[in-house]
């Protein structure tokens, strides 16, 4: 079976995801998404961001938390190499890389898809930015959908689904 890794983000019209260890944006309909796309999946994010969701785990889904030191959360995996995700998710026909930065540039060559949230709006002061580029590198915009700015959401979103069939490595 090959295995689809796919990494899910939201990020601005600079590549920006996240400001001060957050986010920078309060968008309900996206955190929806990432909910409904992600349940049922594994789930593998680094400790930074782990901590950002308050260190603990997202409910219905394996969570792998990649970290040089061991984590002893009940719900979380501790893992402390990519190779060892891999392993633990390797039954599973996609796995879901939730960043951050630094997870995103560990797991670059093998990711197949990006579920990216484009947020049409450049965060002033953010400090941490989605490493891969879109478009370039083989990748094909499969789908994009918009939402629109209203009451809840501050911004107008795009969701698009990036897909490339031979992943580098
Ligand atoms: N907009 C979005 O979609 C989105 C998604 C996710 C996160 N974010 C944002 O991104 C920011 C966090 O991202 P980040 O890049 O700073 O941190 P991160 O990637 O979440 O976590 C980095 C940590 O992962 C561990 N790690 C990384 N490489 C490793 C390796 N090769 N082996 C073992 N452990 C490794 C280390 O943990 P230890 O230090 O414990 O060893 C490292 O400090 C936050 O602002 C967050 O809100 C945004």
């Amino acid at each position: 079976m090959s295995q689809r890794i796919t990494a899910v983000v939201a990020a601005d019209l600079s590549g920006a995801i996240g400001k001060r260890g957050g986010l920078p944006w309060h968008l309900p309909d996206d955190l929806r998404f990432f909910m409904r796309y992600t349940t049922g999946k594994p789930v593998l994010m680094g400790r930074k961001t782990f901590d950002s969701i308050g260190c603990k785990p997202l409910k219905n889904r394996l969570n792998l938390v990649l970290s040089t030191r061991p984590i002893d959360v009940d719900g979380i995996e501790w893992v402390s190499t990519v190779e060892q995700a891999l392993q633990r998710s390797r039954d599973e026909p996609e796995l879901i890389v939730a960043g951050g930065a630094g997870i995103y540039a560990l797991l670059e060559p093998l990711i197949t898809d990006v579920r990216m949230t484009r947020i049409h709006t450049r965060i002033h002061e953010a400090d941490t930015f989605f490493p891969i580029s879109l478009p370039g590198g083989g990748w094909t915009l499969m789908e994009r959908e918009l939402h629109g700015m209203d009451e809840r959401h501050a911004y107008e979103f795009d969701f698009e689904w990036w897909s490339r069939s031979t992943p580098l490595g």
